[in-house]
C-alpha cells in the first residue's frame, strides 16, 4: 500500500531544548498510529510541525509521495491535514453549522449561505451517526460532543490525516466509546491518523501501530499486535515499571477531613469523610459535580449549607487560603489556569505556596530552596534542564507535574487531587502514586477525584461514586466491581 505520509529526518530546536531530533517515521491510509512518549518527548511538537504551526529546522514532511513546501496552518489545511486538540477551537455563540464552515463557509454571491451551511451540517452529522440539529448553539453541548463537531469540521474539509493529541483526557467514559466508533468509521473510509495518549490501554483497543518517542527522538515503531503493555511500558519510561499502582491498605487513623451535607449550584447534600492514612477515590462522570464539590469546600467557590471540617475545626467557607493554613490542599483540575503562573519559572512556582514554611525565620535560603525544587524534579522526572525555565515553555505534562510538587512542598495533612495523573506519562504516574502511598503512610489523608478506573482501583481503599451531584453509592476497595461503580455513576443522570 502506497504511505499516506512520512516524516524524514525532522529536527527542531528550542532555546535549550532539542525538541525533536532527527525523526522519521509514516502513515498509512485507514490506520491509526499511536505516538507515546514521556512528557516533553515533542510529541505535540511534531504534530505542531506537521500542522505548519511550528517550522522543523531541518527534514522534510512528505504526503502521498509528494514534499510539503513551505508549510504553513493554511497550507497544511489545504492538504488535508486536521487536527484534533484537547483544548477545543470552537466558538460557543456559534451553532454547530457556523462552527463547522468558520473559514470555509458555502457562498450565495458574496453572502454566507446559512441555509446550504445548515443542510450540508446535517448531512455531515448524520453521516457520522450523531443525530443533533446543526442550529445548536456550540455553548450547549458537552465537551464530548464538542470534540465531535471538531471531527465533523475536518471531515468538512476531506481531511486525509487527522491528528488527535491527547482527545480522552477530559471525555466520559461513553464519549469515549463514541469517539472510538467515529475513529473506527473513519478508518475504514481511508483517513490516517494519528492518535497521541497517556492512556495505554486504549492504544489496544484502537491502534494498528504504535511509536514511542522519548527526548526528542524516535525509539521505535511497531505493530500493535507485536507489542505488550510491560514493553510499551518499557519503550516510553526507559525503564521497567512492575508494580504501577503500589497502594496497601494502612491502618487507618482519625477523620482529618470530613464534608457534611455541603449543597451548592451543582451538588447537593454531599458528605464524604477521609482519615488519616486513606486514600478516599471519588468516581463519577464527567459533570457529576466532583470538581464542584471540592472547590467549594477548598472555599474557591460558594456553597449555600453544610460544613466542612479539617482535624475536627471547621473550615471557613470561601477563604483557600484559611483552608491551606490549616493544613488543606487542592490540587485543581485545570492546572493550566488555576495552578501555575505561566510567566513564572519553575522553582518560583514550585515554592509559591510554601515560603513560610521553607522559612520559618521570614530568610530565604536559595540553596535550600533549589535543594528542594531539585528533589521533586527528580522524583517526579520533570522534563526539564533548569529549574529557572519558564513554565509557559513546558510541555501539558511537564507543567502538571510542577503544580504536584507545588503541593507536595506544601506540607499538607489532607489532600485534595483532582484528576491527579491526567496527561501525565506513565513513568512519572508511578512516581506519583509512591508518593501518595508515602503521604498517607506518614498519616496525610487524601481524597482523589479521577476518572481513570485503572488509578480508581488501583488506588483508593474507598470509592464514592457521585453522580447528578450526589453521592449514590460507596464502595469499599476489596468488594470493587468496575461495573457496580459504573452502574453507580450512571443512576442519577
Ligand atoms: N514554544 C516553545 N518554546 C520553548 N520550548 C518548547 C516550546 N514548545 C515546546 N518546547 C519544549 O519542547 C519539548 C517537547 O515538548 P512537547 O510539547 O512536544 O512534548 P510532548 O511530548 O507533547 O509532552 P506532553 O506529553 O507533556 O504533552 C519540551 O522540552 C518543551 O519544553
Ligand atoms: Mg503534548
Amino acid at each position: 500500500m502506497e504511505k499516506l505520509l512520512e516524516f524524514k529526518n525532522i529536527s527542531k530546536y528550542f532555546p535549550g531544548v532539542k525538541a525533536l531530533d532527527d525523526v522519521s517515521f509514516d502513515l498509512y491510509p485507514g490506520e491509526v498510529h499511536v505516538i507515546v512518549g514521556e512528557n516533553g518527548a515533542g510529541k505535540s511538537t511534531l504534530m505542531k510541525v506537521l500542522s505548519g504551526a511550528y517550522t522543523a529546522d531541518s527534514g522534510q514532511i512528505v504526503l502521498q509521495g509528494k514534499v510539503i513546501e513551505k508549510n504553513s496552518p493554511k497550507v497544511s489545511e489545504e492538504m488535508g491535514i486536521s487536527m484534533i486538540y484537547q483544548e477545543l477551537n470552537l466558538v460557543p455563540e456559534l451553532s454547530i453549522a457556523s462552527n463547522i464552515f468558520l473559514g470555509h463557509e458555502i457562498k450565495k454571491g458574496i453572502f454566507v449561505d446559512k441555509k446550504a451551511q445548515k443542510k450540508r451540517a446535517d448531512e455531515l452529522l448524520k453521516d457520522v451517526g450523531i443525530h443533533i440539529d446543526s442550529n445548536t448553539l456550540v455553548k450547549n453541548l458537552g465537551v464530548g460532543t464538542q470534540q465531535m463537531v471538531e471531527i465533523v469540521k475536518a471531515l468538512s474539509k476531506n481531511a486525509k490525516v487527522i491528528v488527535f493529541d491527547e482527545p480522552t483526557s477530559s471525555l466520559t467514559e461513553s464519549e469515549i466509546q463514541e469517539l472510538f466508533r467515529i475513529i473506527g468509521l473513519l478508518k475504514s473510509r481511508g483517513v490516517g491518523m494519528f492518535y497521541i495518549s497517556h492512556r495505554l490501554e486504549e492504544l489496544f483497543e484502537i491502534g494498528n501501530r504504535v511509536t514511542v518517542m522519548r527526548d526528542g527522538k524516535h525509539i521505535l515503531t511497531d505493530d500493535i499486535k507485536n507489542m505488550n503493555m510491560s514493553q510499551i511500558i518499557e519503550g516510553i519510561a526507559g525503564r521497567t515499571i512492575d508494580n504501577l499502582y503500589p497502594h496497601t491498605r494502612k491502618q487507618p487513623g482519625e477523620v482529618l477531613f470530613e464534608i457534611k451535607n455541603l449543597c451548592g449550584a451543582k451538588f447537593q447534600d454531599v458528605s464524604m469523610k477521609v482519615r488519616a492514612g486513606e486514600i478516599v477515590g471519588v468516581s463519577g462522570l464527567v459533570g457529576a459535580g466532583r470538581t464542584e464539590t471540592v472547590r467549594a469546600a477548598f472555599g474557591i467557590d460558594k456553597y449555600t449549607s453544610g460544613e466542612v471540617y479539617i482535624m475536627g475545626k471547621k473550615v471557613p467557607p470561601g477563604k483557600p487560603d484559611a483552608a491551606a493554613k490549616m493544613g488543606l490542599c487542592l490540587l485543581p483540575e485545570d492546572r493550566k489556569l488555576e495552578g501555575l503562573a505561566l510567566s513564572l519559572n519553575i522553582r518560583e512556582n514550585s515554592v509559591i505556596s510554601s515560603l513560610k514554611l521553607l522559612y520559618p525565620s521570614g530568610i530565604i535560603n536559595d540553596k535550600l530552596e533549589k535543594e528542594k525544587v531539585q528533589g521533586y524534579i527528580d522524583q517526579l522526572e520533570i522534563a526539564t534542564s533548569t529549574q529557572e525555565k519558564l513554565t509557559k515553555f513546558l510541555s501539558g505534562g511537564t507543567q502538571q507535574k510542577v503544580v504536584i510538587a507545588k503541593w507536595l512542598l506544601s506540607q499538607s495533612k489532607v489532600f485534595i487531587f483532582d484528576e491527579p495523573t491526567r496527561g501525565i506519562d506513565v513513568g512519572a504516574k508511578s512516581s506519583i502514586y509512591q508518593l501518595m502511598d508515602q503521604l498517607v503512610e506518614e498519616g496525610a489523608a487524601i481524597l482523589m477525584i479521577s476518572s481513570d478506573m485503572p488509578e480508581i482501583f488501583g488506588m483508593s481503599d474507598r470509592i464514592q461514586v457521585m453522580s447528578g451531584g450526589r453521592v449514590v453509592g460507596e464502595v469499599d476497595k476489596d468488594e470493587v466491581d468496575q461495573n457496580m461503580v459504573l452502574h453507580l455513576a450512571f443512576s442519577n443522570v
